[in-house]
C-alpha cells in the first residue's frame, strides 16, 4: 500500500492490486474500442467473409482471397486472435474463425448478426466531435447529420431482431393484432428509418397496408429503394413526416421501432397517434431493453446503450423542438407516463429480448 496526500482529507490509502487491476481492465478497452473499426473493417473488406467461405487461411492466402494488402491481412488477423475473434494455429501460421463467431459476423440472416452494431458504433464515435461541440453549450445533433454508417448500421443492427421477433412473437402477444393483419390491416409505422420494421411486417401480411414515416429525407428515400427490392413497394408507402403530423387517421396499428427516445417531443408524437388510431387500435412501441431504475441498467447491454444515448439518442432529442431527451434506457414506466400524458389508458409489457422491450398501448 501507498498513500496519497489529500489537502482537505486524510491521506487515501491506495490498493495498488486494484489500481493495475484497473489499469489493465482499461487496456482491455483500448483494444476493444480499436477493434471496433477492425470489425467495420472485416465485415467492409470480405475478411471475415473469405475466413468463413475458405477454412484455415494464412494472411497471404487472405490478402489473395480479398484482393487486398498483405501487411493489412496480417496485423488484422493478428488483432483479431489476440482479441479472441479468430484462432491461430502456430504449427502451420493459419487462421481460422470459429463457426458460432462466423454466424455472428457473416450471416445476416441471423438473430446473432453483429456487423451492424459494430457499424453503428463506428459511426456514433467518428461523428462524435460534434457531440462534444453540441455538450459543451447544451445543443443537440439531428438524427440527419450523422454520416451512412449510423443509418446503415442502424438498420443492419436491428433488422435481425425484427426478422426473428416481430412476426412470429411480437405482434402475437398483442391483442388481437394479429387477425387483423391477415384480413386485412391499415398499420403506420412512425421514425421507420429505412424501413426494416415495416418491410418484415409488409412481407408477412400481403393483404395489409403500411404507411412509413420519418423526418429524414435520406432514409425514407432509401427505405422507398428497400421496398422495390422486396417487391412490397404496391402496399407500402414512405413518407417524409415528423411523429407529431404524420398523414392519415383510422390506423389499426400504429408501431414505433427503436424511435420514440430519440425524438424531441415524444409526447407531441403519442398526442398524435392517439387521434391517428382507430378506437380499438393498438400502437406497438419497441425500445431498446431497459428498466426502470439506474441501477437495473448497469450491464453489458445498458452500458452500450448508455453510450449510444450520450453520443446519440439524447443528442438527437435535443436538436428537435421540445428536446425532452428521455435517453435511451428510459424504462418501461417513462414511456407508461408519456403515453398516458397523451391521453392512452392501456399500457403493458408484452415481450422482451436481451435488446428490446415491446409495449402495448391502447386507448
Ligand atoms: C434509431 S433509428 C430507428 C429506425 C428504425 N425504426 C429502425 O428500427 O431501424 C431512429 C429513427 O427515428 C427517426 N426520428 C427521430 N426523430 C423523429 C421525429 N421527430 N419524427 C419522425 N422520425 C424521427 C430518425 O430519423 C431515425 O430514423
Amino acid at each position: 500500500m501507498t498513500t496519497i496526500d489529500q489537502p482537505t482529507a486524510a491521506p487515501t490509502e491506495i490498493d495498488e492490486q486494484k489500481l493495475m487491476g484497473f489499469v489493465f481492465k482499461a487496456v482491455d478497452e483500448v483494444g476493444a474500442t480499436l477493434n471496433c473499426a477492425l470489425v467495420v473493417m472485416g465485415d467492409k473488406l470480405g475478411y471475415y467473409r473469405a475466413l468463413a467461405d475458405r477454412g484455415p487461411l494464412t494472411p497471404s492466402l487472405l490478402a489473395d482471397a480479398t484482393a487486398t494488402g498483405i501487411h493489412y491481412a496480417r496485423e488484422w488477423l493478428n488483432a483479431q486472435a489476440a482479441g479472441g475473434y479468430v484462432e491461430y494455429h502456430p504449427a502451420d501460421g493459419t487462421y481460422t474463425l470459429p463457426p458460432e463467431h462466423a454466424i455472428a459476423l457473416t450471416d445476416p440472416d441471423s438473430p446473432a448478426y453483429l456487423p451492424g452494431f459494430f457499424q453503428i458504433a463506428f459511426g456514433t464515435v467518428h461523428d462524435s466531435p460534434a457531440v462534444v461541440a453540441a455538450a459543451s453549450v447544451g445543443d443537440g445533433v439531428g438524427w440527419h447529420e450523422h454520416g451512412d454508417d449510423v443509418f446503415v448500421g442502424c438498420e443492419r443492427f436491428f433488422r435481425p431482431g425484427y426478422n426473428a421477433n416481430l412476426v412470429s412473437s411480437w405482434l402475437p402477444a398483442m391483442d388481437g393484432v394479429v387477425p387483423k393483419l391477415i384480413a386485412g390491416a391499415r398499420v403506420a409505422d412512425l421514425g421507420c428509418g429505412h424501413g426494416a420494421s415495416t418491410i418484415v411486417m409488409a412481407k408477412a401480411f400481403p393483404q395489409s397496408t403500411f404507411v412509413g414515416s420519418d423526418y429524414h429525407p435520406g432514409s425514407i428515400a432509401t427505405a422507398r429503394e428497400r421496398a422495390a427490392e422486396a417487391g412490397v413497394a404496391d402496399r407500402v408507402r414512405f413518407e417524409v413526416a415528423d411523429a407529431g403530423s404524420y398523414s392519415g387517421t383510422g390506423y389499426d396499428l400504429v408501431t414505433t421501432f427503436d424511435a420514440l427516445h430519440d425524438m424531441g417531443d415524444p409526447i407531441g408524437a403519442a398526442r398524435h397517434v392517439h387521434s391517428t388510431l382507430a378506437d380499438d387500435g393498438r400502437w406497438m412501441i419497441v425500445e431498446p431493453a431497459a428498466g426502470d431504475r439506474v441501477e437495473d441498467n448497469l450491464n453489458p447491454v445498458g452500458r452500450a446503450y448508455y453510450g449510444f444515448s450520450t453520443l446519440l439518442c439524447t443528442p438527437a432529442s435535443l436538436s428537435q423542438d421540445v428536446g425532452l431527451a428521455i435517453g435511451t434506457q428510459a424504462g418501461p414506466a417513462r414511456i407508461n407516463d408519456i403515453t398516458t400524458t397523451a391521453g392512452f389508458t392501456g399500457f403493458r409489457v408484452v415481450a422482451g429480448t436481451p435488446f428490446n422491450n415491446v409495449l402495448e398501448v391502447w386507448k
